[in-house]
């Protein structure tokens, strides 16, 4: 018996990293997973190596900077396997050369990330809800990011994004609660997806790495595995809540990396 036996789940961007991750965790433990992505040839590849292994998935288009194409990808969900009992709302933007600091940040560009990072996630929440109170309860999970809840240089658009969706997971786990749907989120700090290490240079991820409490890098899985504890009964008495998994970057004394350093030579 799987961990998320039967559960049927819609994964938004599903086919490349965290998504993906979750995708094939969740369906190894018996959930049939719908990967809904932009890039649908990858949605359908990831499908058809999951089934492939023996589980059960199917990808299709999503757009979720649109209305009509969330809703079309829960009711495709619900029209194929019957039901819907996890949503991850997981489609997350920057843009690194116009997410900017608040002076120079390009306000279509602002524009562009509100309505894609957290106006999805309201919107997948909505369609998804009435399927999940017929269905009798259902897990919520947003992806947020370590970066709503610190101030940074840039991105200034994607951090009050993400700071946006942690609460959003609040309003819909006080809203639905009764319904017995949960909404938690989960909060990455650095995960070398292949997005990431393709956009990062080795000198970030040495910063990163000089920051971390533990001596590596996250990977997908890392975030997987939340999504899938999430996913399942095992947290059925967790609602609200925003797991940061982030290596111990942000939960010290900031200036730990340089007095360690200052003590090793002193
Ligand atoms: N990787 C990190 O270090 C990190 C850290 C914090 C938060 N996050 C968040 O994690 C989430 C996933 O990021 P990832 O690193 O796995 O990225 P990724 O680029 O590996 O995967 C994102 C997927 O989303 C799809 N996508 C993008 N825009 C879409 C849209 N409008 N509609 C449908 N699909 C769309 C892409 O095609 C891609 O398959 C995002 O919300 C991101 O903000 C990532």
């Amino acid at each position: 018996m799987g961990r998320v036996e039967g559960k049927v789940a819609l994964i938004t961007g599903g086919a490349s990293g965290i998504g993906l991750s979750s995708a094939t965790l969740m369906a190894r433990e018996g959930a049939k997973v719908v990967i809904a992505d932009f890039n649908v040839d990858s949605a359908q590849e990831a499908a058809a190596k999951i089934k492939s292994e023996g589980g059960e998935a199917v990808g299709i288009f999503l757009d979720a900077s649109q209305e009509a194409s969330i809703e079309e990808a829960v009711d495709f969900t619900v029209k194929q396997y019957g039901t819907l009992k996890v949503l991850f709302n997981n489609v997350g933007v920057t843009n690194l050369r116009k997410d900017l600091d608040v002076v120079n940040m390009d306000l279509d560009e602002w524009d562009r990330i509100m309505n894609v990072n957290t106006k999805s996630v309201l919107l997948g929440s909505r369609f998804a809800i009435p399927h999940m109170r017929k269905a009798g309860g259902g897990s919520i999970i947003n992806t947020a990011s370590m970066a709503a809840f610190a101030g940074d240089s840039v991105r200034s658009a994607y951090g009050a994004s993400k700071a946006a969706v942690v609460n959003l997971t609040r309003y819909i786990a006080a809203q639905y609660g009764k319904d017995k749907i949960r909404c938690n989120g989960v909060a990455p700090g650095l995960i070398l997806t292949p997005a990431a290490k393709q956009s990062m240079p080795p000198a970030v991820l040495d910063i990163f790495a000089k920051y971390n409490a533990l001596p590596y890098h996250g990977e997908a899985d890392d975030i997987g595995h939340t999504v899938l504890f999430l996913a399942s009964d095992e947290s059925k008495f967790i609602t609200g809540q925003t797991i940061q998994v982030e290596g111990g970057h942000y939960m010290a004394n900031p200036s730990i990396a340089d007095f360690n350093q200052f003590l090793a030579q002193a």
